[in-house]
C-alpha cells in the first residue's frame, strides 16, 4: 500500500532548472528527480528513494519551470472562425506552455465586469493550460477596471494607444492618466501612436503592398507612443509592461526607464525582418507594431544578449486564411505562435543566442514576478508543478498540419529547429506528453 505522505509522480533524472526558494530569480542547473505531491512541488533531490509514486523518465530532457505566454488574443468569445479558447490553448499545451494571459479585444470587448464574468465562465470550462486574462481599458471605463482587476484570473489590465485588431484604443493623455491612476495590478500596453497612424495611413492604401507595412506604421508610431506613456507613468507613478517593443530607438530609451517599464519582445521581431519576410510570406506577417528593417531585429538580438529584457511572448493573433488573403492593408494584423515561441526560443538558445537561464526568466519568472501570478514562475518546493519538460537535442520541421490553431496556419511552416517540447505538466498533471494532449484542465490563476 502506498504511504499516504507518498508522492503522486516522480519526474526522474532530468536536468531541472531550479530556483533558490529565497530567491526566484537565482537559478541553478541541478540533475535529479522532482517529487510532486498534490499539484505542488514537494521534493527536489538527487535521488527519491522509497517512494512508490509512478515514475517518469526525464533522463537526458530538460525540464523548465512552466513556461508562460504573457500575451495571447484566444479570440473567445467571438470569434470561432479564428480560434477559441480550446484549440489556442491547445496549440499552448501543445508547444510547452503552461499558463497564458488572454487579451480583452474580443467580441464584445473585455472591458466591463459582466463580459469579464462572462468570458472568465466559457473560457474556464475549455482551457487546456492555466491562464489570466486581461481587463481591456478604455476613455470611460476606469469604475468597470477596479472592479474587473479583484475577480480571481484577472492579470492587468491592456491599453491599445493605437488602433489594431477590435476597437479598444485609450490614445489621449488627459483618458491615459485616468487608465493610470486606477487599480493596482500590471498595465500592459501597446504602443503606437494613434494620430500619427491615422495621418499616415493613406500610405498604406496607396501602396496596397505588405511591404509598405512598417512605412505606415512607422519607427516614430512606436516611439512616439512609449516615450508619452513612460512619461506620464512617471508622472502618475505608476509601473507599465511595454508590449512588443521593435525598434532600436525603443530599447535604448526604455533601458534608461527600466524602474518604471519593464520591456516585452516577440520573437517573430528576433526571426524575421523586412523587407524579405513581406516578399515571402506577404500579408502572413503583417502584425502590430511591425516586423522592421534588419538594424532593428539585430538591436532586439542585441538586448537579449545584454539581458535587457524582461519578457518574451507571442502575441498569438490568428485571423483566418481568408483573412489575410484580403489586399493590403484591408487584410488583418496578427501572427499565429503561442505553439512555436518555445522551439523558436529553444533554437535561439541552441544557436548561441542565450542560454537556459535566461529564457527560463523571460517565459517564467518574470511574467509571474511582474504579473504576481500565484504559484508559478520556479521550480522550488510549495510552488505549482507547473513543468515544461524539452528536448534540446531534438530538430523537429514546424509544419502546419501539426498546429492546433483553428485558423490553420503558422508563418513558421517549414522551418527546422533543434529543441523540442516533449510534456507538459500544470499543477503535477499532464497536459501534454510526446504530442498527446490530456482532457482540459485549465483554471484561472490568481494574480496578487
Ligand atoms: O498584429 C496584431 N494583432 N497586433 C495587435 O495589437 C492585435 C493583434 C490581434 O488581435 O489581431
Amino acid at each position: 500500500m502506498q504511504n499516504q505522505n507518498d508522492f503522486d509522480l516522480i519526474v526522474r533524472s532530468g536536468e531541472n532548472i531550479i530556483s533558490n526558494p529565497l530567491n526566484p530569480f537565482s537559478l541553478e542547473k541541478k540533475i535529479g528527480d522532482i517529487g510532486i505531491k498534490n499539484g505542488r512541488i514537494a521534493a527536489i533531490q538527487k535521488q527519491i528513494l522509497g517512494s512508490k509514486a509512478p515514475i517518469w523518465d526525464a533522463q537526458n530532457l530538460t525540464v523548465l519551470p512552466g513556461v508562460i505566454d504573457s500575451q495571447v488574443h484566444f479570440r473567445d468569445p467571438g470569434h470561432p472562425e479564428k480560434e477559441d479558447f480550446a484549440s489556442g490553448s491547445k496549440g499552448a499545451v501543445l508547444g510547452g506552455i503552461t499558463a497564458v494571459f488572454d487579451m480583452p479585444n474580443t467580441k464584445p470587448n473585455t472591458s466591463t465586469v459582466e463580459t469579464f464574468q462572462a468570458k472568465l465562465k466559457e473560457v474556464s470550462s475549455k482551457s487546456y493550460c492555466d491562464f489570466g486574462l486581461f481587463a481591456g481599458a478604455t476613455n470611460d471605463n476606469t469604475s468597470q477596471l477596479i472592479e474587473m482587476e479583484k475577480i480571481q484570473g484577472c492579470c492587468g489590465i491592456k491599453i491599445f494607444m493605437g488602433s489594431s485588431t477590435g476597437d479598444l484604443l485609450v490614445s489621449e493623455d488627459e483618458f491615459l492618466r485616468r487608465v493610470l491612476r486606477t487599480g493596482q495590478k500590471m498595465i500592459s500596453v501597446h504602443c503606437e501612436d494613434e494620430n500619427r497612424l491615422v495621418q499616415r495611413k493613406q500610405i498604406a492604401i496607396d501602396r496596397a503592398d505588405p511591404v509598405a507595412h512598417p512605412e505606415w506604421r512607422d519607427v516614430e508610431s512606436a516611439v512616439l507612443a512609449s516615450t508619452r506613456i513612460v512619461n506620464l507613468a512617471k508622472e502618475v507613478g505608476r509601473r507599465i509592461h511595454v508590449l512588443h517593443v521593435t525598434t532600436a530607438e525603443e530599447i535604448e530609451f526604455l533601458k534608461q526607464n527600466k524602474e518604471i517599464a519593464t520591456i516585452e519582445i516577440l520573437p517573430q521581431h528576433l526571426f524575421f525582418s523586412s523587407p524579405d519576410c513581406y516578399q515571402k510570406l506577404g500579408t502572413f506577417v503583417q502584425m502590430n507594431p511591425p516586423i522592421r528593417e534588419i538594424r532593428h531585429q539585430q538591436a532586439l538580438r542585441k538586448a537579449i544578449q545584454e539581458k535587457v529584457i524582461n519578457v518574451v511572448a507571442s502575441d498569438h493573433a490568428p485571423h483566418t486564411r481568408e483573412e489575410k488573403q484580403k489586399t493590403y492593408p484591408n487584410s488583418p494584423s496578427g501572427l499565429t505562435g503561442v505553439q512555436t515561441i518555445l522551439p523558436l526560443m529553444l533554437n535561439f538558445v541552441n544557436e548561441g543566442l542565450l542560454d537556459l537561464f535566461y529564457l527560463s526568466q523571460l517565459m517564467s519568472i518574470n511574467p509571474a514576478q511582474l504579473f504576481k501570478a500565484k504559484g508559478k514562475g520556479g521550480i522550488y518546493i510549495g510552488q505549482d508543478a507547473d513543468l515544461t519538460i524539452v528536448d534540446m537535442n531534438k530538430t523537429h520541421t514546424i509544419r502546419t498540419e501539426q498546429m492546433a490553431t483553428r485558423c490553420g496556419w503558422t508563418p513558421y511552416d517549414g522551418v527546422t529547429v533543434k529543441g523540442w517540447p516533449i510534456a507538459t505538466l500544470i499543477r503535477g498533471q499532464f497536459a501534454m506528453e510526446r504530442d498527446k494532449v490530456f482532457n482540459p484542465q485549465g483554471k484561472p490563476i490568481q494574480f496578487n
